[in-house]
């Protein structure tokens, strides 16, 4: 989607989320390891879905309704990613893992934060009127 972006700020954030995606997932393997787990890949439909109707965006849409349709995509993962990580913490919380629920409280800081943004770009520049 990075790739797929003209306008630089939308593509500044979603290169910058990926490098913070990367730091998550070294956050994850923590979490796993904390509660003597190891950690292990597994497809998420729901995410796969969203992965599907973006590219089809990418397939259909140019310019600014490229733009503005990448943005809220993104707002997409980032929303599902929110839900998520929010109820993976306060399970974390209620089973006593605390080392689990830091990591995965600051990995929800990160989502919140990127959403964030992407909100304040949506609002000040993507979807603003012309
Ligand atoms: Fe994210």
């Amino acid at each position: 989607m990075a790739k797929a972006a003209n306008d630089a700020k939308p593509k500044k954030a979603a290169e910058d989320h990926l490098e913070e995606t990367k730091v998550q997932i070294k956050k994850l393997e923590q979490v796993f390891k904390s509660i003597g787990k190891t950690a292990s890949g597994e497809k998420c439909d729901a995410i796969e879905g969203l992965i599907k109707e973006a590219d089809g965006l990418m397939e259909e849409a140019s310019g600014t309704a490229l733009e503005a349709g990448l943005l809220a995509a993104c707002q997409a993962f980032e929303h599902y990613e929110i839900s998520r990580y929010g109820s993976l913490r306060e399970w974390a919380k209620n089973l006593g893992h605390d080392e689990a629920h830091k990591l995965l409280s600051e990995i929800l800081d990160h989502e919140k934060a990127t959403n964030n943004k992407l909100t304040n770009l949506a609002v000040t520049s993507i979807n603003k009127p012309s």
